[in-house]
């Protein structure tokens, strides 16, 4: 079997070693095991002078075969492999292109040269599956661009373009074509004057001598990360490169690796590398369903939304055009537009000169007649359902035939939308999150009559902007908003009944949360979610009242905190504490000392109650898809997996039980655990189970 996965051709004294094992030649058992007989074929071979390591397809290697964590290891190991080409007495050239990631890089660096075409990236990203590099990387990069450029790239996971790989001297040149640039090479070196990358000291000698400039690297690369294990790991690896010798550094970065893939993190980030990938597979829209190509899009409305979704065609390269009611709201949409551009650029997050490159691809218009260029329109405009009706309406008599006509709605009926044309096929909605050109997440909702086509284009476009997409059913708040408002009605309880705005909050990012619930409400504004329980006469006693006091949060100064001039840190307010305790008294409520386990569990139980609903309605396909909602639209922790998956790690008995105890404490029904809930706590499983079983029906 291993000599289809990796093939030896030999001629005029080079062998060229190809992995062939797609979609990205992954590491797996079979590759290994081609590696090491067809490199000891090429060493056996006299005819052979020189060695070069390519790949077949579209990449050079993205790492070890993920799918294999977890399972008994099977030799020969990644490590091993990478011995034998580091050990081989020939040279041996790797010829890079594509992305070059992880145990594929790590594979690389055990060659004696690199060569790569211009477009090649290459990185170790294995922080981001909760993992550090585990075949050497983190003592063989630094012996090759310096322990700091290291550190900061492996505690990040980012890519690094071909270029910088040259100047840092991670690759040796840049050539025309992997392979044939690669056999070049080969003609070039001397046999003689091999040196091992594990044997190189120039590059962390300084660091050996004064470690302060690593430290000072490692603390900046981490400043951030809180509650996660990887990237200390990482530092730690890092560091072995210059204080101990390489093989002790080797073996403690395996024996790193092998604690950290069996730990609940690693193994929630792999769970949500998957989940994104399986939120993309739809069931009964087979890969024969390709999405249509997007050459311009019109967006209808250039509010605080429309001008974001608007970023993201222009920032693919795709130009757009802001339709609006006037001149000036048009003027206002795109000034905006550019500013956020100008801030970026001044921040440095961008290179100078992209507002202007970027504007290229915007046009503003208040004439419809426009629309008829358009291969997606996304309407944006104010959250009036009969508004939106009369946009589609008018839409619909415009628009080309076959063009996707998306809602970016965040609460209203997508079918009632697209009644409104004679062409619902060709209706969903996508829901982007604000800010639009920031958040990664794209609900795509199907309405009832919604295409396969139309979902397959809203899929494939939510790709070329760079979002991750996930098709949800149609129902009020779809799946993160739905969820979301469970949190929100047990926030304002947890006042009433005993606990503080920070307690909570507190409570919320120790979990890992960038932010608490009440710090988050009062950066979108309290009066958004008044206005919505005005609108459906729903109450929140407190909430209420600070918005009736005019504290909206941010934009006013204060909110459920205090904002001190301008500052954006939240301050705990005793004015906000005494109002809860009128409002307590009020109802008769005794408030009491609330545990933060308590806070933790409603902060979360309830979500995960109405993630069965969810999955219950068919609103969601599998649970992982609700993961994948929350990491991308929420900030749940990665680390943690997502709703789904944390529940599972909990285990759905315990949750079922505590929602039993609320339900009847707090005397809310709906608290109770949903019929999934119950049965699948009953029978002893988790949501895992749920996924399997409809997968094998589907
Ligand atoms: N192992 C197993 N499967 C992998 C994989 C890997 N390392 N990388 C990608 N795949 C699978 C995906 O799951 C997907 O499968 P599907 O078609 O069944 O859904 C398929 O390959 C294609 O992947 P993408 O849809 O992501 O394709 P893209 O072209 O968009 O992206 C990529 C390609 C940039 C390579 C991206 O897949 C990626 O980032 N992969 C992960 C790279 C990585 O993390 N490498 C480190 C692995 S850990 C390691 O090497 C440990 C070592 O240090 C010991
Ligand atoms: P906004 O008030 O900032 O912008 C709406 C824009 O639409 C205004 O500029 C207005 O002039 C324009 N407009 C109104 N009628 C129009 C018409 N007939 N033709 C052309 N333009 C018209 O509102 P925002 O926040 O951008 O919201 C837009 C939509 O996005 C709403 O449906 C909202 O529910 C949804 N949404 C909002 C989110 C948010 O956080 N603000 C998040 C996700 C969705």
């Amino acid at each position: 079997m291993s000599e289809q996965k990796v093939g030896l051709e030999i001629a005029n004294g080079v062998a060229v070693i190809s992995i062939d094992n797609p979609p990205v030649n992954a590491l797996g058992h079979a590759v290994r095991a081609g590696l090491v007989e067809q490199l000891a074929a090429a060493e056996a071979d006299a005819s052979v002078r020189a060695i070069v390591l390519a790949c077949k397809g579209r990449t050079f290697s993205a790492g070890a075969d993920i799918t294999e964590f977890g399972k008994p290891p099977r030799a020969p190991g990644l490590h091993e492999v990478i011995e034998r080409f580091d050990n081989c007495r020939k040279p041996v050239i790797a010829a890079l292109f594509g992305t070059t990631l992880g145990g594929g890089l790590e594979l690389a660096l055990g060659c004696h040269y690199r060569v790569a075409v211009e477009s090649a990236r290459m990185g170790l990203p294995e922080v981001k599956l909760g993992l550090l590099p585990g075949a050497g990387g983190t003592q063989r990069l630094p012996r090759l661009i310096g322990p700091e450029k290291a550190v900061a790239a492996i505690v990040s996971g980012k890519m690094i373009g071909a270029k910088a790989a040259l100047a840092d001297g991670l690759i040796d040149a840049i050539v025309s074509d992997p392979v044939q640039g690669a056999i070049d090479f080969a003609h070039t070196v001397d046999p003689a004057k091999l040196v091992r990358v594990r044997d190189r000291s120039d590059k962390i000698a300084a660091a050996k001598a004064d470690p302060s400039a690593f430290e000072a690297a490692a603390a900046e690369a981490t400043k951030r990360l809180k509650g996660v294990e990887a990237p200390a790991a990482c530092v730690e690896a890092v560091r072995n490169s210059f204080t101990l010798p390489f093989d002790e550094g080797a073996r403690a970065e395996q024996q790193a690796f092998m604690r950290l893939v069996v730990g609940d993190q690693s193994r929630a980030q792999r769970h949500v590398f998957f989940a994104e990938r399986e939120a993309q597979k739809i069931p009964g829209i087979g890969p024969e369903v390709k999405g249509a190509k997007i050459g311009r899009a019109v967006v209808i409305g250039g509010g605080t939304m429309g001008g974001g979704i608007a970023m993201n065609f222009a920032n693919a390269g795709i130009p757009v055009t802001i339709v609006e009611t006037d001149e000036a709201a048009l003027a206002r949409g795109l000034d905006r537009v550019r500013g956020t551009y100008d801030v970026s650029v001044q921040r440095g997050a961008l290179p100078a000169g992209t507002t202007e490159k970027r504007m290229a691809l915007f046009s503003g218009s208040t004439d419809w007649g426009v629309i008829a260029e358009a291969d997606i329109v996304i309407e944006a405009v104010f959250e009036e359902l009969g508004l939106k009706k009369e946009v589609f309406a008018r839409l619909d008599g415009i628009a080309r035939p076959g063009a996707l006509l998306a809602t970016n709605t965040s609460t209203l009926d997508v079918d009632a939308i697209a009644a409104a044309t004679k062409r619902p096929g060709d209706v969903l909605g996508m829901h982007f999150f604000s800010p639009a050109n920031v958040m990664k997440l794209l609900e795509i909702v199907r309405g009832k009559e919604s295409s396969a086509q139309s979902i397959a284009t809203a899929i494939a476009v939510g790709k070329t902007l760079g979002k991750v997409p996930v098709v949800v059913g149609n129902c009020d708040g779809f799946v993160g908003n739905r969820m979301l408002a469970r949190r929100t009605i047990e926030c304002e309880r947890l006042m009433l009944e005993g606990a503080l705005p920070q307690q909570v909050d507190a409570v919320v990012k120790a979990f890992g949360f960038p932010m608490g619930p009440f710090a988050m409400g009062d950066l979108a504004g309290l009066d958004v979610g008044w206005r919505i329980r005005k609108h459906r006469g729903a109450t929140a006693p407190v909430s209420d009242a600070l918005c009736e006091m005019g504290r909206f949060g941010q934009k006013t100064g204060r909110g459920y905190y205090v904002y001190e001039n301008g500052s954006r840190v939240p301050t705990p307010d005793p004015e906000v504490e005494a109002l809860i305790s009128e409002k307590a008294a009020a109802l008769g409520v005794t408030r009491r000392a609330i545990s933060d386990q308590e806070i933790l569990e409603r902060m979360t139980y309830p979500m995960i109650n109405e993630a069965a609903r969810i999955l219950e309605e068919g609103i969601a396909i599998r649970p992982s898809d609700v993961d994948v909602v929350w990491v991308y639209g929420y900030g749940w922790p990665v680390w943690r997996g997502g709703p789904c998956f944390h529940a599972d790690l909990v285990g759905l008995k315990e949750i079922a039980a505590r929602l039993e105890h609320y339900a009847t404490a707090v005397g809310d029904e709906t608290l109770a655990p949903c019929a999934l809930l119950r049965r699948l706590a009953d029978a002893g499983q988790g949501f895992a189970a749920f996924a399997q079983d409809a997968k094998a029906a589907s």
